[in-house]
């Protein structure tokens, strides 16, 4: 009787813990047209997620028909499933004032939000450039909002971490950067130049004003210390920064890495101790071949490995660049590999492309491009 008992408590926990599980069958199809709950294809490109409050809420850019310039700002969109989506609005507008760092036409990209328990905010950054002046400003921009689905409060633009040198270069190391004479390398791109940007020759030309901020993500680790991870010294290096407690600034501490990789669409998860960051090359809106990183200190050292994506169209990340990566709430060791299909000539048609990260018997993360799978299903 006891044993019937037991049995029938257990097989009760497990049905309602199946039935309270949001996830369906229903399947995700990468690179196909995305409706929302209005039959429209969604706009949030070069985007993130937030779990919040049961919900997931998918920020991304506002593309135009025939414009990659932001005429919008950064949208949201919401769901229980992650494939039912409800269009929130603008949580990001762009604003009328040509005095504003963030007036309309000026260039919006791969907006991330997260949020900071202690203080109540949602935090939103993302890559500015000022409006036309093409990709030269490379300004990481700041916005808040008291709700998850704004309106957010832009707070200010710019270059990060001026006139501070990173926690992973040693004395004699900044000493060989300073040493670095720009006019000894005046080509790009031999050898002799590759090296100097390793050791620091672009750096060392933004260490004042600040280092450049393009592609970008944000991470919040464990300990709720959060990170800002974007590409700077004109692409060639990523940085990794911690943000102050209340998310909306730099701390100041940060670390130079993969110096000289030509990394863009940093997407970072840990598991099991280790973090993983996948990113692009630099090929502006075509693909190309993504790149695999692992470190157990996130401001490294990091270590490469091979292309993470496998099977057709591998060399070209199945025709996508990285964006986000999402651990997916409820489910074990799943996290959610979310790329972009860019359209640049009918941008607001870009798809996204979005996998099960898969592991291999050693724990290495890769990826299979699957044109039909669901949540449900896929992980336990
Ligand atoms: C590649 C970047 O990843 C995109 O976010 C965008 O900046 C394009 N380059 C622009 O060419």
């Amino acid at each position: 009787m006891k044993i019937l008992v037991k049995f029938l408590i257990a097989a009760a926990a497990f049905l309602a813990a199946a039935c309270s599980s949001p996830y369906t069958d229903a399947p995700i199809r990468s690179l196909e047209v995305w409706p929302d709950q209005d039959g429209v294809h969604i706009n949030a490109h070069g985007g993130g997620i937030l779990y919040y409050d049961d919900t997931f809420y998918w920020f991304g850019e506002h593309k135009g028909e025939r414009s990659n310039n932001a005429l919008v700002g950064v949208t949201c969109y919401s769901s229980k499933d992650l494939v039912n989506w409800t269009n929130e609005g603008v949580a990001l507008s762009v604003v009328d004032d040509p005095a504003s760092d963030i007036t309309r036409g000026c260039t919006l990209e791969r907006p991330k939000v997260i949020y900071n328990p202690k203080t109540k905010k949602f935090v939103m950054w993302f890559h500015l450039e000022l409006r036309g002046q093409g990709y030269n400003a490379a300004r990481a921009g700041v916005a808040i909002s008291d709700n998850v689905t704004g309106p957010y409060t832009f707070l200010r633009s710019g270059r990060v971490n001026p006139g501070i040198y990173p926690e992973n270069m040693t004395q004699a190391e900044i000493d060989e950067m300073n040493a670095l004479d720009p006019a000894d390398y005046p080509r790009s791109w031999t050898p002799e130049w590759v090296d100097a940007v390793k050791k620091g020759l672009l750096f060392k030309h933004d260490f004042e004003t600040g280092q450049m901020s393009r592609d970008m993500t944000l991470y919040v680790d464990d300990d709720g210390k959060a990170y800002h991870i974007y590409s700077a010294e004109d692409n060639l290096t990523l940085n990794i920064a911690e943000l102050t407690d209340d998310y909306t600034a730099h701390s100041g501490r940060y670390a130079r890495v993969i110096p000289a990789g030509h990394n863009e669409a940093p997407a970072i998860f840990k598991k099991d101790g280790t973090y993983w960051m996948i990113t692009s090359g630099c090929t502006g809106w075509d693909p190309n071949a993504a790149r695999m990183f692992s470190a157990t200190n996130i401001f490294g050292p990091w270590t490469q490995h091979p292309n993470p994506c496998t099977g057709e169209d591998a060399d070209l990340t199945y025709h996508g660049q990285s964006t986000f990566i999402l651990p997916v709430p409820g489910k074990k060791d799943a996290f959610l590999f979310m790329a972009d299909n860019w359209r640049p000539r009918t941008p607001i048609d870009g798809r996204y492309i979005w996998l099960p990260i898969l592991f291999r018997e050693d724990g290495t993360p890769y990826l299979e491009f699957l044109p039909e799978w669901n949540i449900k299903d896929q992980w336990k």
